[in-house]
């Protein structure tokens, strides 16, 4: 089967899984941990090179303080329990998004596993924390903003490359399978640039429910679709011969 390089994965549904079982929103999000842990080794597993899970948007700051704070707790604690098993399994671990604005102690353990894990060589597992697609331009855009004001970059050189290289996953394949659980069909400011030509593939399960299968379903599906890239089909089979 034709395993997708980079997966980008919105896990959403954890409050409405939570509210079906009459449990506070809370439980959900924990119940969040073990699809993620499934999700990591699955993809180690076969061979995928990049995941991305967008865990906490920047707009998710806008809910009750109390959910932030369960959320953040939540990072806390998973890093904690996850770090030394995440580096046995040679997995990289590292975080996209405004960091500067996340609680001291969580910025501290964020950089610690990240340093930890930077020379490993299996799975590059990037978790999206206060991030947003928006953002992450706007910052691409200041880093090539600052270097034209400072004289070393010509405005007319800059190119779709040089852009991207200012982004936060500069450097990294563009995601080939985008997977949303919880029903909606939408991309939610997640990696506006980066998702441009990804295939995209939605499952009414709600993220704590998503599982093996699930995964295999989505993994079947991307291995069917014809990626043209704005080529013609009889263009690409002439390539492939
Ligand atoms: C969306 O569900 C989910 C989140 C905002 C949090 C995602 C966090 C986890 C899955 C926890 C573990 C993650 C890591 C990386 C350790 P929602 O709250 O929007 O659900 P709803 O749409 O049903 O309300």
């Amino acid at each position: 089967m034709h395993v997708p390089r980079h997966v980008a994965i919105i896990m959403d549904g954890n409050g409405r899984w939570a509210r079906d079982r009459g449990l506070p929103r809370a439980a959900g999000h924990r119940a969040g941990i073990k699809p993620v842990r499934l999700t990591v080794e699955e993809c180690s597993r076969r061979g995928v090179e990049v995941l991305t899970l967008f865990a906490f948007s920047s707009e998710n700051w806008l809910r009750p303080p109390q959910e932030v704070g369960v959320l953040m707790q939540l990072f806390l604690e998973a890093l904690d329990r996850e770090a030394d098993e995440l580096a046995a399994k040679g997995v990289s671990l590292r975080f996209i998004g405004a960091r500067a604005v996340l609680g001291a102690e969580l910025q501290a353990r964020m950089a610690g596993v990240e340093s930890r894990t930077a020379a490993n060589t299996g799975l590059k597992l990037i978790v999206a924390i206060g991030y947003g697609g928006r953002w992450d331009i706007v910052e691409a855009a200041k880093r090539l903003a600052r270097a034209a004001q400072a004289g070393t970059l010509d405005p007319d050189s800059i190119d779709e490359a040089g852009f991207a290289a200012g982004l936060a996953l500069a450097g990294l394949p563009d995601p080939d399978l985008f997977i949303r659980t919880g029903g909606d069909q939408r991309i939610s400011n997640f990696l506006l640039w980066n998702l441009a030509y990804a295939e995209l593939w939605f499952t009414e399960a709600f993220w704590p429910a998503f599982d093996a299968a699930a995964l295999e379903a989505a993994f079947g599906a991307f291995a069917t679709r014809e990626r043209r890239f704005g080529k013609t089909a009889a263009q690409l089979k002439a390539e492939r011969c």
